[in-house]
């Protein structure tokens, strides 16, 4: 059964689909060019693998702002990731708002928005805190793909939806696709 809001998760299961999904990872740094010294915000982080993997990018003049909305997740995460100095975790509910941080240079939302009511607050929240020429990568469940992983495709957004809600808000499209593991992504730009 799908579990919309995480209420009967193991986090280390999480953790290990993740791991499978890892090469994911490595194409939105791709898509997004994260660099060194880049200011990051990854939202719903989930256990950290694909956190971890944009700390190692920026490295130690960067920066990510970790933000979670489960204390559970982010108690986990919190472990996954002692070993890291340039993480800031900021436990909020991104249709709420993120508190105070930083302008950032990319922000990734990977696999979360089928789990929130309201997406396009999180478009318009994330307007907000993206600097000059920021991008945005948003990646989802294809629901055009077979359901074989993943998901129920009756809650997975179709890429149209996301991209009407995306240009709501303000964000350009620069580019869209379809990766393994049944995903589509989109780069945004404001
Ligand atoms: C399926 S996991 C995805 C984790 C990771 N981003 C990935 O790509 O694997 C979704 C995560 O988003 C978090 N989440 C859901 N709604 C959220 C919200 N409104 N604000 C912040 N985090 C949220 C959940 O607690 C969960 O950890």
């Amino acid at each position: 059964m799908f579990d919309k809001d995480f209420s009967q998760v193991d986090w280390e299961k999480v953790k290990q689909g993740q791991l499978i999904r890892q090469s994911l990872g490595s194409e939105w740094i791709r898509l997004t060019g994260l660099a060194p010294g880049m200011r990051v915000m990854d939202i719903g982080t989930g256990p950290g693998v694909f956190t971890r993997m944009y700390a190692e990018a920026v490295g130690e003049m960067g920066r990510v702002y970790a933000l979670e909305k489960s204390p559970q997740a982010m108690a986990f995460l919190r472990r996954e990731l002692q070993d890291l100095k340039n993480v800031e975790y900021v436990l909020a509910d991104a249709e709420q708002g993120f508190g105070e941080v930083p302008k950032v240079d990319v922000v990734f939302i990977t696999d979360v928005l089928h789990h929130v009511d309201t997406p396009g607050k999180i478009f318009r929240n994330i307007s907000r805190v993206v600097s000059e020429g920021a991008k945005v990568l948003v990646a989802e469940y294809d629901p055009t793909a077979p359901g074989e992983v993943g998901p129920p495709l009756e809650v997975r957004i179709p890429l149209g939806d996301l991209q009407q809600m995306a240009v709501a808000a303000g964000f350009q499209i620069v580019e869209t696709g379809t990766r393994d593991h049944e995903h589509y992504y989109v780069v945004l730009q404001r």
